[in-house]
């Protein structure tokens, strides 16, 4: 089978757990040199021993423009520039409008929205002219939906930036999309609830509220996100591939 990504070189912020770690690995199937990041050493090591021998990982805060010019100066020192370029990394936090504290909404800003402007542009010297940058949204970036007021905002300012990007960069023909999830099984639910039971419980929840009537699998997002990567979505810029079960439209 021939590889789409042959050769090329992919960074996927958040690359070490869930849809991230999901791409990553599609992405080295698919013949890429990828490289991931995230904030925990461990988890990171933990992925690249899943990702093998075509992954390089790079510890580093997305909410911290330094981390990112870091970060990529080491991809193009290790694997030279970059074609590709998935900014995943992201924070799911909620709370009922009333008691939403200051930290909260500074938290989920700065890692889903400033993180994600930063993402891309200490990128850009040293992403290749005609590469291809996937943001990665939320259906909920459409919706109102009760405790997510701020990260649904942030999610719908990452749907903003592609078409701006896109925008700012058509001289360099350099495409920017939005790859929009509906829920999918990764660890975040987790991160929400604190515990194995009730993460369980909330994803139950959600497939059920999901006219598909269940979440998706990270590797159905990997799938999607390797055509917005590669050439066979060359006509494609500023725009959103939704990819949540009818969750939005149904
Ligand atoms: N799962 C869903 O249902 C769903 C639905 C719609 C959209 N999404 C979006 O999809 C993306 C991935 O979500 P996921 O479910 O795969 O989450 P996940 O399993 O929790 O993975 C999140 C990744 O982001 C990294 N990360 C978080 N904060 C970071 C920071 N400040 N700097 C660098 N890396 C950071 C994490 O590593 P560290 O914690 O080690 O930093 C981890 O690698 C997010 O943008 C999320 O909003 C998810």
């Amino acid at each position: 089978m021939p590889q789409k990504l042959n050769n090329k070189v992919a960074v996927i912020t958040g690359g070490s757990s869930g849809i991230g770690l999901a791409i990553a690995k599609r992405f080295a199937q698919e013949g890429a040199k990828v490289a991931i990041t995230g904030r925990n050493q461990k988890t990171i090591d933990q992925a690249i021993a899943e990702i093998g021998s075509n992954g390089l990982g790079i510890q580093g805060d997305v909410s911290k423009p330094d981390d990112l010019t870091r970060i990529y100066q080491t991809v193009a020192d290790h694997l030279g520039k970059i074609d590709t370029l998935i900014v995943n990394a992201g924070v799911y936090v909620l709370a009922p409008l009333a008691s939403f504290t200051e930290e909260q909404f500074d938290q989920v800003s700065d890692i889903n929205f400033k993180g994600a402007f930063f993402s891309v542009q200490r990128a850009l010297p040293v992403l290749k002219d005609g590469a291809s940058v996937v943001l990665i949204s939320s259906t909920v970036n459409g919706k109102g939906i009760p405790n997510h007021s701020a990260y649904s905002a942030t999610k719908a300012a990452v749907r903003s930036l592609a078409r701006s990007f896109s925008a700012d960069l058509l001289d360099r023909k350099i495409r920017v999309n939005t790859l929009t999830p509906g829920p999918v099984d990764t660890p975040v639910f987790a991160s929400v609830t604190g515990n194995a039971e009730e993460a369980n419980a909330m994803k139950e929840a959600m497939g059920n509220f999901t006219p598909i009537k269940r979440v998706a699998m990270p590797e159905e997002l990997a799938a999607a996100a390797l055509y917005l990567a590669s050439d066979d979505s060359a006509f494609m810029l500023g725009a959103e591939l939704l990819l949540d079960g009818g969750l939005r439209d149904l």
